[in-house]
């Protein structure tokens, strides 16, 4: 079996992704073979490609971090030839050739079967997609609910602000969206934002405050450093605040005030390890009630052959929402 698929060497100190023709010994173990139809870009995709970006641990890799398909073989009854399923996380893209490929092979218990979603609409979502879900789910678990107040969401214009902002305003809560665009008014609106606000803190040369006017009942925040100190001086009490990521930094200077004194809490967000009954759960969920209802104003397009100007695009920083990487028929 030959098929095509985008390679990440090492090169010179450098990391080239370029097109090769490969053999079976690309496809690893596992029980459930895929043709891939979708990939997509993610912020983790781009460290994969980026020297000393931390996530892959060997070169040469197949990055792609999800990936959406039919079945084509299968050797346990769990799954059947035509499944329309998903795969992400785990050692996807990072440990073991990931989605950027014609053909995949993975563990059985890494594969989700799509209910109420396409691969395409499945793609759009993706691993930032479903983070924004686990998070939005972890407010809702702590008993958040729209009568509580507005929810803040920073990174408003990236993969996780995009979805969790959708997620959110169709659960009929009031949205904030923190973002650095100037001209990402219309596109946040669309999805369902009752505010946009630049990123935080708003006066970056400030002295940071320990408690700040409580503004917002909860917050989903892909953003991390400093923005995520404002975040949680600025959370009302009983508040809570999701944070997955880490655009903003990684260290966060706050104090223990917002906890003690006003009870809020920081809920950590990993959608990698999730075990398995889990993520097919928050799954089934995307297709129903979790639904975001705006994929086609979330999504743009690109073939596989341009993933790499794609990364590029969330490097520089002008990147918004989710581009989903056609992989069948389009290398
Ligand atoms: N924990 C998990 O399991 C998990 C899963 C998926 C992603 N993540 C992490 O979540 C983060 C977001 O992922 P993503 O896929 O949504 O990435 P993305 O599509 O690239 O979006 C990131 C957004 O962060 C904002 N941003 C970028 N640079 C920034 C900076 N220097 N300061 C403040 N904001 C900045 C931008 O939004 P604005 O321009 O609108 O401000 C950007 O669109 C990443 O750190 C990623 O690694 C974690």
């Amino acid at each position: 079996m030959e098929f095509s698929a985008m390679v990440a060497r090492e090169n010179d100190g450098g990391i080239v992704l370029a097109r090769e023709t490969v053999g079976e010994d690309f496809l690893g173990a596992g029980e459930v073979t895929i043709k891939v139809h979708y990939s997509s870009a993610n912020y983790k995709d781009l460290l994969a490609v980026t020297p000393r970006g931390g996530v892959v641990r060997k070169y040469p890799i197949v990055p792609g971090i999800d990936l959406t398909g039919e079945v084509i073989a299968s050797g346990t009854d769990d799954f059947s030839p035509g499944d329309q399923v998903i795969v992400h996380g785990y050692d996807l893209g990072v440990a073991r050739n990931g989605g950027f490929a014609e053909y995949s092979r993975v563990p059985a218990e890494w594969v989700v079967r799509l209910d109420g979603l396409d691969t395409r609409d499945a793609a759009t979502i993706g691993t930032a997609g479903f983070t924004a879900a686990m998070s939005v789910q972890a407010l809702l678990d702590r008993g958040l609910t729209p009568d509580d107040g507005s929810v803040l969401v920073t990174g408003a214009t990236g993969g996780v602000g995009t979805v969790a902002i959708d997620i959110l305003s169709g659960l009929g809560f009031e949205v904030i969206a923190s973002t650095g665009k100037t001209d990402a008014n219309d596109l946040l609106a669309e999805l369902g934002a009752n505010e946009v606000i630049g990123r935080l803190p708003l006066d970056s040369d400030a002295k940071p405050r320990p408690l700040n006017k409580a503004n917002w009942a909860a917050a989903v925040d892909s953003v991390g450093g400093a923005s995520l100190a404002y975040v949680l001086s600025a959370i009302g009490y009983g508040g809570a605040v999701a944070v997955s990521g880490l655009t903003g930094g990684t260290e966060v200077p706050a104090t223990v005030l917002p906890f003690i004194l006003r009870g809020v809490s920081l809920l950590g967000i990993d959608s990698v390890f999730l075990p398995i009954e889990k993520r097919r759960a928050l799954w089934a969920a995307l297709g129903k009630e979790l639904r975001p209802r705006h994929l086609s104003t979330i999504e743009s397009f690109a073939p596989i052959t341009e993933v790499d100007s794609v990364l590029q695009s969330i490097k520089s920083g002008s990147h918004s929402g989710r581009t989903v990487i056609g992989v069948a028929g389009e290398f």
